[in-house]
Parts: C-alpha cells; structure tokens; sequence
C-alpha cells in the first residue's frame, strides 16, 4: 500500500515540508480552520504506518474530550484512505494499532490516567489545544519521553501571548510581525524546535461557510477575528485599550480633515496625526513623531507638511500658551476639550470607530499596541490607561472628542482661542 507523500489532494502544501521535518517538537498554530489538527493526525498516522518502532500519545487536557477530536480526525483518515482494514480501532481505552507492524497510538488526559510512565518508550506526543496545557504538565510529559527518535507536535491557536509557550519557544514578537500586524516564518529561540503559522487561507480544504463566519467576526469582535481569523496573538490584549483597529494603504480623498496635536519637548514627543471620518471608519495618519521642538520648530513643520489657516487642529488645553503662539502663526488650533471624563469619554468615543490606520504609521501603531489599562496588584482594571506611549493616541482622542462633542454633557471647554 503506498500513499504519495506530495499529492496535493492529500496534503495542504504549506505543510508538506513538516512530514519529514524530525526537530524534536512541531508547533502549529494559528487561525481556525488551517487544517492544523488534520495534518497533525496525518503526521502521526503516517509515522505510525512507515516507521519501524512507534508509539504517539495523544494528549489533552481532558481525557474525554481527545475521543471526539484528535481520536476521531484518526479514525477519519484511515477511512478516507481506505485502511480500516489495516488497524484495529479500540474505544475503551482510546487505542489505535496498525496491524502490519504492531505500531499504536494512545491516549492521555490531563485530568486522568495521566501515567506517562506507564506507557512503554513511548516516541511521541501529540498536544493537542497546546495553551491549555499548564507548564510543569508540560515539562514532565515530555521528559517522560527519551531515547531514540522522539517528536512532539503541539497545535493550538494563539490565544495567549503570554503564555509559556512564547517564552519558551518564540522569540520577540517584533521579529516575526509586519507592519500589518501579520506573522511572518518564526524561527524558534530553540534549535530543536520548528514553528508554523498558518490560518485558514493555507487550508485547501476549507468551506465557504467556515470562511464566511470567521471574516464576519471582523464586525462582531475584532479581538475575535484577530486570534481566529488572522492567527494573531491574543491574551495581553485583554489590557490593551484598542482593539478596533487596522493598517490601510491610503489616507482617502476627503475634504474635511482635522489635525490633532499634542505639545512634548525634552522627554516626550511632540505628536501629530491627520484624522478624516467617513461614518463609523476612522482614518488616520501619523504626521509627526518629535522630541525636542520648539513652538516655532512646530509652526514650521505644520507649513511643511501643507498645513494652513484652513484646517482645523485640536490641541492639547493644557499648553494655552503653545496654542496661542501657534494661532499668532496663522493656524486655525484650538485647545481640546477637558474635563473630569474626558479620557474616558474620548477613549469611548475612539472605541465606536472602526480606526483605519494609514501604512506608515510605526510609531501610531506601536502605541495602538501597547496603550493599556492600568491595572492593581491583583490584576484588576483601573478603568483608567496608562498615561504613556500616547503622544498620537491623545491628539488622536481629542479629534475625536472634538468632532462627537455633545453640548450639555459634565465637559467643560478649556483654553480655546
Ligand atoms: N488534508 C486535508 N484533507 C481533507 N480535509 C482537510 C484537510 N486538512 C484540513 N481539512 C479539513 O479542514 C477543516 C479544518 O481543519 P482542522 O480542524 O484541522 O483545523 P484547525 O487548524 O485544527 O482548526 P482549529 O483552530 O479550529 O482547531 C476540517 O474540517 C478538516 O477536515
Ligand atoms: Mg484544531
């Protein structure tokens, strides 16, 4: 009996390289639906057809859930091939043995029977849903694995960046991410170990259905659709301020734009962004990002960057007399609202938008990335950010206030000119 290791009707291609790949652990992650249990059941299944010696445990948290998954995405393949003939399927306990060599297949829970131990020089583990697997788990399963040719394959979507799992295998995220927040190849701070990202789109073998429902969390939780659907990162994210944002090409064709400006010099950047609405979308630009500028350094680099008397710039209120040297220059500023809610009303505010940000934007995005709430010592919300890493976001928020002001409310106007 023969299967052919590279027909594309078996196999999605993007994981093809990984069937001979023998580093001693595998980690697949990334979106729903990228086919990362199958071909992990594929890779075990195959190794236990063509190697001389083999014995793959299936592992999971919870003993009973490994039937309905990994077990059963087994037993569909050997259908799928033709083989039941070939193995002996036993439900209770979970064992699959391939007949002709006497090769099997086990099953661990967490929760139970978790004898590593008793099972004879096992070669490898499947982890299956890897971040739900504490570390010590971890640790004294795959010690429990020595001698001769041993691999561990660990699938799982990323839904904690500060899991064990990054710091023992990844390197810093800036390494493998682009701009547009995607992952590139990661090359593992450990030289036994090679990583595969992958989503959906690597996944042949995908239906219209699963596609559409995974694209249609960009609407409903975007926090969603960046772990499930983009593959992305996700854990540290619960402190993060915005999730509501993505990289654009272009800053549109649109005849009202606001500027907003916040004033630093010597330890902060001066921050400037060019911001457009067009209904719930927000654009937005970073214009400038500088430490150590003077008002009139200020005045020049807006007449540099086109801007005149024409367009409106909202400003930081605390700095009335930044504001009024710029006025005195000939632009049209004026300070932003301030009042005892108004972070927390501009951040509401921000948070209704879908926030387009214009490629380019390193240091925008960079503060997109970490702007978060405060926190106690037991790790609970202050409700309040962290007053860094905003020298955009802020004049990002008073556009924003600016622009949704409602008169009326507990906001009082401050330093306009
Ligand atoms: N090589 C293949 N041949 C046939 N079907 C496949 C193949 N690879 C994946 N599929 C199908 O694609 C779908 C998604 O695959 P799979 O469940 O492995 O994704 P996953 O990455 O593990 O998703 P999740 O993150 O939700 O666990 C499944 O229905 C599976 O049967
Ligand atoms: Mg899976």
């Amino acid at each position: 009996m023969k299967i052919n290791l590279s027909d594309s009707r078996l196999f999605n291609k993007v994981y093809l390289p990984l069937l001979n790949d023998t580093n001693r652990y595998l980690l697949l992650y990334g979106s729903r639906d990228s086919a990362k249990s199958y071909f992990a059941a594929q890779k075990v299944l195959i190794d236990t057809m063509r190697k001389p010696y083999s014995r793959y445990i299936l592992l999971r948290k919870i003993y009973a859930d490994i039937k309905d998954s990994q077990f059963q995405t087994i037993k569909d393949i050997i259908h799928s091939y033709g083989l039941m003939d070939l193995f002996t399927i036993i439900e209770n306990p979970l064992k699959i043995t391939f007949k002709p060599n006497g090769n099997y297949i086990l099953a661990r829970g967490l929760d139970k029977d978790y004898k590593m131990k008793s099972i004879k020089d096992p070669t490898g583990i499947w982890y299956e849903e890897m971040n739900e697997i504490a570390f010590n788990d971890f640790l004294k399963s795959t010690s429990s694995l020595r001698g001769g040719v041993i691999q561990e394959i660990g699938t799982f979507n990323p839904e904690m960046e500060d899991s064990w799992i990054t710091k023992y295998f990844f390197p810093p995220k800036e390494s493998y991410e682009v701009e547009s927040g995607d992952f590139r190849d990661v090359k593992s701070i450990r030289n036994d170990t090679t990583i595969l990202h992958t989503t959906y789109k690597d996944n042949d073998f995908v239906t219209e259905q699963s596609i559409e429902l995974l694209e249609s969390f960009k609407d409903i939780d975007y926090y969603y659709y960046r772990i499930y659907t983009r593959g992305l990162w996700g854990g540290t994210l619960e402190g993060l301020v915005y999730h509501n944002w993505d990289v654009v090409d272009c800053f549109p064709n649109e005849e009202v734009i606001y500027y907003g400006l916040d004033f630093g010099y010597s330890n902060d950047e001066s921050g400037l962004v060019k911001v457009c609405f067009q209904g719930d979308d927000l654009f937005v630009e970073e214009v400038l990002y500088q430490k150590g500028l003077t008002n009139q350094d200020i005045a020049d680099k807006l007449r540099e960057k086109g801007i005149n008397e024409n367009q409106l710039i909202i400003a930081d209120s605390a700095e009335p007399k930044s504001i009024q040297e710029l006025y005195r220059e000939g632009f049209a500023i004026r300070g932003a609202m301030k009042g005892p809610d108004s972070i927390r009303n501009g951040i509401d505010i921000l948070k209704r938008y879908k926030i387009h940000v214009v490629r380019g934007s390193s240091n925008l995005i960079r503060e997109l990335k970490s702007y978060c709430w405060a926190m106690d010592r037991d790790g609970k919300s202050l409700n309040v950010p962290i007053d860094k890493l905003n020298h955009l976001l802020d004049p990002l928020r008073y556009v924003a206030l600016f622009k949704n002001y409602v008169p009326g409310k507990r906001m009082v106007k401050v330093g306009s000119v």
